[in-house]
């Protein structure tokens, strides 16, 4: 489980880009109607939402609360439970099982694949994706500093993500028995919202576990230095864009 706290409101209003790029990914899913659809770390529910335009039948999950009911309440008409995709099981199984911005925060990858896997019919496929390796580096970098220079702590203790390379992910798909048929690791730089605050709205967004036990001052003045730092690499006239890297893969259940 992860120990972010995702703010379901403000997720909505200052994050809208993240469920925007994964319209690609739906089309790389084709959903027809009818299918069976797991949408894993699904948020306010808009991909699932999406994905149901098809005509396939969708159940979207999440282990925030906030999110849950956020996506019940703008989807009522769509089926949205709580779950930990690091380890769940179902009764009837689905036809894909599709995932987008959400892996990279489920650091236990072989639970999660393993319960993918036997969550899927023989054939059925898993389309995802996610952080890969290198993704946001330059934010990264620029808070690894800070940490290590003002505070004298290794911000790798705390980090929340999993970005792994391609042949890393490829290859625990397959020994899970996954025929992967697509992966790609590919740049995306993502211009973030909010001008100079670019990178502040998105740590305070994305970076909780990285600020536990700081101060409201403290953690002011952390991100502060943060985004200054992050500057010299991720500022381009008018905004910051975040250095994306992004896995996209496609797999097979073989039987
Ligand atoms: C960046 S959001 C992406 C949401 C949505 N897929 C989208 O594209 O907008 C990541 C989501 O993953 C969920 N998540 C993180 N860890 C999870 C876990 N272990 N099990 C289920 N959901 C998880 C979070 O609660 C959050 O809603």
């Amino acid at each position: 489980m992860s120990e972010q706290v995702w703010k379901a409101h403000d997720y909505d209003r200052q994050l809208s880009f993240v469920s925007a790029y994964g319209k690609g990914v739906v089309e790389l899913l084709t959903p027809q109607p009818g299918e069976r659809i797991l949408d894993l770390g699904c948020g306010t529910g808009d991909l699932a939402n999406e994905i149901s335009a098809s005509g396939a039948h969708v159940t979207g999950m999440d282990d925030s609360a906030e999110m849950i009911e956020r996506a019940k309440s703008k989807y009522p008409g769509l089926t949205f439970l709580a779950g930990d995709g690091e380890n769940f099981d179902t009764e009837s199984p689905y036809d894909a099982i599709f995932s987008n911005a959400a892996l990279h925060w489920m650091k236990d990858a072989d639970g999660v694949v393993r319960s993918v896997y036997g969550a899927l019919k023989p054939g059925g496929r898993f389309v995802a994706e996610f952080g890969g390796k290198g993704n946001i580096d330059g934010i990264y970098q620029a808070l690894k500093t800070v940490f290590a220079d003002h505070y004298g702590m290794d911000a790798d203790t705390r980090n929340p993500w999993y970005f792994p390379s391609l042949g890393q992910y490829t290859t625990l798909l397959e020994s899970h028995g996954f025929r992967v048929r697509i992966a790609h690791h590919f740049d995306r730089p993502t211009k973030l919202p909010e001008g100079k605050d670019g990178v502040k709205y998105w740590l305070l967004h994305f970076g909780d576990r990285f600020f536990a036990g700081f101060s409201a001052e403290e953690k002011d003045e952390a991100i502060a230095r943060i985004s200054q730092a992050a500057r010299a690499t991720l500022w381009r006239e008018d905004a910051f864009y975040a250095d994306y890297k992004r896995l996209r893969v496609f797999a097979e259940k073989v039987s």
